[in-house]
């Protein structure tokens, strides 16, 4: 079903959404690059930059080590991405001349994913997040250090026809719905209503 946002919003942030049925063809270095070109101008305190990415391209020598890690129920469909990009994070900054904790490495490689799938869906490539994978092992075979925080991984890809997905996850193929503003942003505190439409509609 085609998603309506409530409120104006450029098309990408409704169309960006995550399949899982993927073509595993070959994707082009310059779409890789201008994806991670958008990861790089992401926002992120004190212009940290704590995101890192290693990527996976289908079939290239570290390939069956990323696919490796992914629960089993995502390797089902990950496997047929064209890259799969491990997302880590740093976890110190310095300060004025002192290495602190970076209370954001997350939060700022949050933002710089979600840069990289806006790009790359305007170049014509899905993306689709993925948790589910055995971290620890992630860290030991791709040797993360202990300053690095492991934080998710990326699929990309380009949509597949329903044929070439696991049975399983059709009828889950096409773009999820989002809870309303009211729920989501309040005044000052929880619950309270932002909005005077919405004060008016309770
Ligand atoms: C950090 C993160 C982890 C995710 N982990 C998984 C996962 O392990 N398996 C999966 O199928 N989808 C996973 N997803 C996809 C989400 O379920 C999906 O983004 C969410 O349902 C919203 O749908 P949309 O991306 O199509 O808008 C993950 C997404 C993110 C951002």
């Amino acid at each position: 079903m085609a998603r309506r946002p409530d409120h104006p919003v450029e098309p990408l942030f409704v169309d960006r959404w995550s399949p899982r049925s993927f073509t595993a063809e070959p994707v082009p270095d310059a779409v890789l690059l201008s994806a991670f070109e958008a990861a790089r101008w992401a926002p992120s305190a004190s212009n940290a930059q704590p995101w890192r990415f290693l990527i996976a391209r289908h079939g290239d020598a570290h390939w069956e080590d990323f696919v490796g890690l992914l629960a089993p129920r995502n390797a089902l469909w990950a496997s047929r991405a064209s890259a799969l990009i491990v997302v880590l994070s740093v976890l110190q900054v310095e300060r004025r001349g002192e290495i602190v904790a970076n209370v954001s490495h997350s939060f700022d490689t949050g933002a710089a994913w979600t840069n990289f799938a806006h790009q790359a869906l305007l170049l014509g490539w899905h993306t689709h997040g993925i948790g589910g994978f055995d971290r620890a092992a992630a860290r030991e075979r791709l040797a993360v250090p202990e300053d690095h925080a492991v934080e998710m991984i990326v699929a990309l890809g380009r949509l597949g026809s329903l044929d070439t997905l696991h049975p399983e996850f059709h009828a889950g193929e096409s773009p999820s719905g989002r809870r309303p503003l009211d729920e989501t942003v309040f005044a000052g505190r929880l619950g309270l209503p932002a909005f005077a439409s919405e004060r008016n509609a309770a």
